[in-house]
């Protein structure tokens, strides 16, 4: 799958540029085809530190029932060992996709925020991607089932 990466502000689209980027409004023209943009655990079953660190990390919660019935909740967090938030290396943002299209991108700062997120969704099932962004370590990427 071809990845596409906004020169403004980093969102990155599946398949193909958008004619405007969802998160910044950039034209198509501002994205560039990088296929090394997000980075993938060498062996998935045995994640080293550095990706225990960056790999998103996420649950599927049922029934909480905050947005009524049918409400699906996902607890992502940065990562399996919580990454560090400081002024010189944090985590700037947790984009989420389902089923690859875009929903939402929840912008993190260093102080007072954990890495972490939580989500209402209104779908029954599909693929949910979690894609986070640190500011040194460079994009990382997870996907569940729902
Ligand atoms: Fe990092």
């Amino acid at each position: 799958m071809n990845t596409f990466i906004c020169g403004k502000c980093g969102y990155a689209a599946f398949n193909e540029a958008p004619t405007v980027c969802p998160v910044c409004g950039a034209a198509k023209q501002a994205f560039k085809e990088d296929s090394a943009a997000i980075k993938k655990p060498i062996d998935p079953g045995n994640l080293n530190e550095m990706e225990k660190k960056h790999i998103p990390a996420i649950d599927i919660k049922r029934q909480c029932g905050l947005a009524g019935p049918g409400c699906v909740d996902a607890h992502i967090k940065i990562g399996s060992i919580l990454h560090v938030m400081e002024a010189k290396h944090y985590i700037m943002y947790i984009d989420l996709y389902i089923d690859y299209n875009f929903i939402a991108r929840y912008h993190l700062t260093a102080e007072k925020l954990n890495p972490v997120l939580g989500v209402h969704l209104k779908v029954p099932s599909g693929k949910l991607i979690a894609l986070e962004n640190c500011n040194i370590h460079g994009r990382w990427m997870a996907e569940v089932e729902i």
